[in-house]
């Protein structure tokens, strides 16, 4: 049956072994194919279809149902290849292989059922059968999988079976294939052994009693497209054994045909029980339903493929050929974090010091690091208070100077929630402002349009690390007595034109969260000059408690409320350690990224991040934009393929303005601040912490242009 209608077939896993031949025979049968694949074996393996009108690429992975969504739209058909293949390759890490051939082929199904897909053709294997010691298994043998490969293929077939509901499916059990496609291998037995005679190598044969059905790719291939063009009452609700009653052959009488075909081949056959899987498989229901003959036989296809390999000057060896191989190779790669803390001995220790020092909350660690971080900032009359978080640092600087019901604070929409929340929860008014993006920090000029005679503070945001230029923000502020209250969460110990931020605003606050530059776990700090704001700021932290000079602390009076924002000695010890080494931790970070701008810099489809020239960044964050309007994959997609490659990334931030909680509480809407929406639809935040090695930084860098220019438009 001809398709004219041009229908169109999802292959899902469709650029590897079978999924080659597959598009082949479809685009051969003038259908539409759409293959998602995440080209673990490389990019070669589709290149001969990229020029047909007929195939469509998404790149992606079926674990993620974002990128499944994206392939399957449109789609009449849908073919599940995508899994790992194979007992050795799925054994390597038995958790990666059932989310990937169980519960991501289960996301495919339910997609496919989302999307009233005509027809599911599940490629499953005759290695359910396990061993058996019947002569002729047909598909109603008991199943007795004993792999994890054939366990993760009966749980599908189980799966189809028990939630297909209205999906009409076919199950196709495989025999073992051989032969050759776009994507070559070399580790099924009758292929390792061309490999292996094309080298002129000895080959051994271990065992050989074992029955195994074999079968070409490409007559394979031609069985699923037979059971597209079939009628539903012929294939649907059906499972079919997939090969030739001619091709079932024990292992040893593959050897005999290698022998008859390569007469002067060296071939060594051993003893080995090792292998329990044994089962002679009937096809008489595809031959009767389907009409399915296979066309090729072992010998020839075996000539075909070491001519292939001597004529192109394959080596069979490459590990892209093997599917263990390969997967060795990709599971042994280390995970790359977004950011991981750099804690040392020092902080450990003095963390065990502290536990057994009795003092576990607020003590003389806390004054310790107090007086360590005044003479960091080194200027003599600012005042250092330690409390809980950033957060609290940004509502108690805010309380601090009477900032409350009436008042307008200005801030960027390019922040944390944490910004905005502080300043509704003093009772005063947030008011947005875009982005400048030669910063990615607020925009003076909008900043002056925003003032009213209620402003009472501006809170820049030093996103990243990057100073505002703090003589422009002045100049606007302080001639209408307005104060600069910087949220300088990702600023520790960077600088204003030779100031270290913290010293210059009226007050700033840090952070020290888990990922931050300076790490205490969670803690904070708030700088400022001014002696009465800096006392009440001691105060509030704890419940408004005041104490007095000559009386014992438990006579304490409530002056005013406060809240519970106590910095203790536990996170002290971390901090003073932290201390110590920030300002390397801040080279290195610089050095990191001055390796991703030399990476990234001659990419059209990034732009790099800004750079400011007066004064230095503590480089946070790195914010890569990425051009996703050349591409063909949207940042989900980008996100989900690094994760696949163990690499770790984030996005910052969701601006304010998109949460539904800001836009009805400030009246403000997603299509507003024009320069923070652009910024924020590009923007990946690549891994940035001194514990990055210069190979990771490598394959962060590698990877990320693999995937952009391969997905290039
Ligand atoms: C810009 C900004 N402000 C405030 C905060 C809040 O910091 P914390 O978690 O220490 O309360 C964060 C946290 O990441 C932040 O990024």
């Amino acid at each position: 049956m001809e398709n004219e209608t041009h229908q169109q077939v999802l292959v899902a896993g469709g650029a590897g072994f079978l999924g080659t031949a597959i598009v082949n025979s479809l685009l051969e049968n003038n259908f539409k194919v759409v293959v998602l694949d995440n080209l673990r074996f490389g990019t070669e393996t589709i290149q001969k279809f990229t020029n047909n009108k007929n195939f469509k690429f998404h790149f992606g992975d079926i674990t993620s149902p974002h990128d499944i969504e994206k392939a399957i739209v449109d789609c009449d058909y849908v073919i599940a290849l995508a899994s790992i293949v194979g007992d050795p390759a799925c054994s390597l890490d038995p958790q990666l292989t059932m989310k990937i051939n169980s519960t991501g082929t289960e996301k495919l199904i339910k997609k496919s059922i989302e999307h009233k897909i005509k027809r599911f053709i599940f490629a499953s294997s005759c290695s359910v059968y396990g061993s058996n010691k019947e002569s002729n298994i047909n598909e109603l043998a008991p199943l007795n999988p004993l792999s994890l490969y054939a366990e993760s293929q009966v749980s599908t077939e189980q799966f189809l079976e028990e939630n297909a509901n209205d999906l009409e499916y076919t199950i196709l059990r495989l025999s073992t294939l051989f032969g050759l496609s776009e994507r070559r291998r070399f580790d099924l037995v009758v292929n390792l052994f061309a490999g292996k005679i094309a080298n002129d190598e000895r080959i051994e044969i271990t065992g050989g009693e074992q029955w195994r059905p074999f079968l070409d790719v490409r007559d394979a291939a031609k069985a699923f497209c037979k059971v597209i063009q079939s009628d539903s009452k012929d294939v649907a609700g059906q499972i079919f054994n997939v090969g030739g009653n001619h091709l079932n052959f024990q292992i040893k009488e593959i050897g005999e045909i290698i022998k008859k075909a390569i007469p002067h081949c060296d071939l060594i056959q051993r003893e080995d029980q090792s292998d329990a899987r044994s089962y002679h498989v009937n096809f008489d229901k595809i031959e009767s339903v389907l009409d399915f003959k296979p066309a090729s036989c072992v010998k020839t296809s075996m000539l075909e493929m070491i001519d292939d390999v001597r004529k192109n000057e394959i080596d069979p060896l490459n590990p892209k050929y093997h599917n263990w191989k390969a997967w060795k190779e990709i599971i042994s790669k280390n995970y790359i974090p977004y950011a991981v803390p750099d804690v040392s001995e020092d902080e450990k220790q003095e963390v065990l010091n502290t536990i057994d020092s009795g003092w576990l909350s607020s003590g003389p660690k806390v004054r310790q690091f107090e007086e360590a971080l005044y003479n960091y900032f080194g200027k003599d009359d600012l005042h250092c208070i330690t409390v809980s978080s950033c957060t609290a640092a940004l509502h108690l600087q805010l309380l601090a100077n009477d900032i409350g019901v009436g008042d307008e604070v200005i801030t960027s929409t390019n922040t944390f929630a944490a910004t905005v929340i502080t300043i509704l929860q003093t009772g005063a008014t947030p008011v947005l402002v875009d982005i400048d993006p030669k910063t990615n920090n607020l925009d003076l000029t909008q900043v002056k349009d925003k003032i009213t005679s209620r402003t009472k503070a501006v809170v820049p945001v030093y996103y990243a690390g990057n100073p505002c230029n703090h003589y422009l923000l002045k100049d606007v502020c302080h001639k209408h007595g307005i104060l600069i209250l910087a949220d300088a969460a990702h600023g520790f110990g960077g600088s204003f034109d030779g100031q270290k931020m913290g010293t210059y605003e009226d007050a700033a606050s840090f952070s020290f969260y888990a990922t931050k530059n300076l790490t205490t776990g969670e803690g904070g700090l708030i700088t400022t000059s001014d002696k009465k704001v800096a006392d009440r700021i001691r105060q509030m932290k704890s419940f408004g408690r005041k104490t007095f000079s000559g009386k014992p602390n438990y006579l304490y009076e409530i002056d005013e409320e406060g809240y519970k924002y106590n910095f203790t000695d536990i996170q002290a010890s971390f901090g003073m350690h932290q201390l110590r080494k920030i300002d390397d931790f801040n080279t290195y970070r610089a050095a990191i990224v001055d390796y991703y701008n030399n990476a990234f810099k001659d990419c059209p489809l990034v732009s790099l991040p800004p750079m400011v020239d007066f004064g230095s960044s503590t480089h946070h964050i790195y914010p890569l934009r990425i051009h996703f309007d050349k591409l063909s994959i949207d940042r989900l997609a980008l996100i989900n393929a690094l994760s696949i490659n163990k690499i770790g990334v984030s996005v910052h931030y969701v601006p304010i303005h998109h949460h539904p909680y800001f836009q009805k509480k400030l009246d403000v809407k997603k299509s507003d601040f024009k320069h923070c929406n652009e910024f924020f639809a590009q923007e990946l935040s690549l891994p940035l912490s001194t514990k990055l090695k210069t190979s990771e930084l490598r394959r962060v860098c590698d990877t990320i242009l693999d995937i952009i220019q391969f997905n290039q438009k």
